[in-house]
């Protein structure tokens, strides 16, 4: 058991649509904790940087003004295999292989517009986490109201 921390960005989609809630709420019922989030507005600088695998990619002009266009909410998040259980949360990037019940496979149409961004890897999470939090905006608590259920 590995328990691991992830990085996950509601998109300006996702806040446009007034579904942030739903999207939070799939990872809480999840079991999954809340470490950190906020709401902002990416700057051209963080977008590249966040998005700099993508550089030369016939979309990541689009993706850089998309990310851009209006408030995102990052967050932090952890649990037993995080970053793949958050992946499989959201569903594949292309909306025709999403399966019904994920994120994407509920609520996304078109690859550009796709609600959430999560991390594809625990090296990849280090990195995002780094880019987007201080570390004294992650919260280390224990699920104090799970003791007193048990
Ligand atoms: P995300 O999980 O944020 O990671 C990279 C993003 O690039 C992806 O979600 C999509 O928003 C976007 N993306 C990936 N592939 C394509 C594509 N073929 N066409 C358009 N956008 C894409």
């Amino acid at each position: 058991m590995t328990v691991e921390k992830t990085f996950i960005m509601i998109k300006p989609d996702g806040i446009q649509r007034e579904i942030a809630g739903e999207i939070i709420s799939r990872f809480e019922r999840k079991g999954l904790k809340l470490l950190g989030m906020k709401m902002m507005k990416l700057t051209r600088e963080k977008a590249e940087k966040h998005y700099a695998e993508h550089v030369g990619k016939g979309f990541y002009d689009e993706l850089i003004s998309f990310i851009t266009s209006g408030p995102v909410i990052a967050s932090v998040w952890e649990g037993v295999n995080a970053v793949q259980i958050v992946r499989k949360v959201v569903g594949a990037t292309s909306p025709d292989k999403a399966e019904p019940g994920t994120i994407r496979g509920d609520f996304v149409l078109c690859t550009s517009f796709n609600v959430v961004h999560a991390s594809d890897s625990t090296e990849t999470a280090k990195r995002e986490i780094t880019l987007f939090f201080d570390e004294s905006e992650i919260y280390n608590y224990s699920l104090k109201i799970k003791d007193f259920l048990s």
